[in-house]
């Protein structure tokens, strides 16, 4: 995959995937809408003192980030599993800006996050364990379930594999009772997808889109 570093418009890096004409986050602001869809809509509304976190696309590492850094005053007890079929190699991940620009206080634990060992539970601090495995999501059989998902794959019309019925029936199941799914998509046909599979559905607003879905698992 061929990646261009990006600037978007809260200041914040993204990478654009040439043949995919497609970005990692919004263009709008990748922070922004990380916390927005991520930070604010699934881990700060989960009341649960210890919380098990799974992210599809793990990509730039930035919500795993933005996770560990709220959970510096939250002090909860985190697995955070990340699933990622193309990593990206660590000479390009520092040329990213997050930890430059926004969070210099936890700048090491950026680099931390990112060169901690691929399919292996890692130690990040006390509080938060990281788990990356490379993976396709479509052959991911889980051990584990979460009370957290973070859906974060490419857009629907570029890669409509990961937005299947099976995918998020498989979610489903690996989400404990009162689970939470979130992504940034709302498309007509993925809110009725996931309402099929009995999530129950919110919209909330999307820091530059009309809305958001966060998915219950009931
Ligand atoms: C929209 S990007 C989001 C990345 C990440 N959450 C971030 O903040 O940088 C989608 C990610 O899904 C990954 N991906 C694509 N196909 C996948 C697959 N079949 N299984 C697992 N990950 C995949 C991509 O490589 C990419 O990192």
């Amino acid at each position: 995959m061929k990646r261009k570093l990006i600037i978007t418009d809260d200041g914040s890096h993204t990478f654009f995937i040439e043949n995919l004409k497609e970005n990692y986050h919004s263009t709008f602001g990748a922070v922004e809408e990380a916390i927005e869809v991520f930070i604010k809509s699934a881990f700060l509304f989960c009341k649960k003192k210890e919380i098990s976190i799974l992210e599809i696309g793990f990509g730039t590492g930035l919500n795993a980030y933005l996770t560990f850094l709220k959970n510096q005053e939250l002090s909860k007890k985190i697995f955070y599993r990340g699933i990622e079929l193309y990593p990206i190699p660590y000479n390009e991940i520092e040329k990213l800006n997050y930890s430059k620009i926004f969070f210099q206080k936890n700048a090491d634990f950026f680099e931390k996050i990112h060169i901690s060992e691929w399919n292996k539970k890692v130690e990040i601090d006390k509080n938060f364990f990281l788990e990356k495995m490379e993976i396709n999501l479509e052959n991911y059989k889980s051990d584990k379930k979460f009370d957290i998902i973070y859906f974060d794959a490419f857009a629907p019309d570029v890669q409509k594999e990961m937005w299947s019925s099976e995918i998020f029936q498989n979610l489903y199941n690996i989400l404990n009772k009162n689970g939470i799914l979130t992504t940034y998509s709302a498309k007509g046909l993925i809110k009725r997808r996931l309402k099929k599979i009995g999530f129950k559905l919110e919209f909330l607003k999307h820091p530059h889109k009309r809305e958001m879905i966060r998915a219950i698992k009931n």
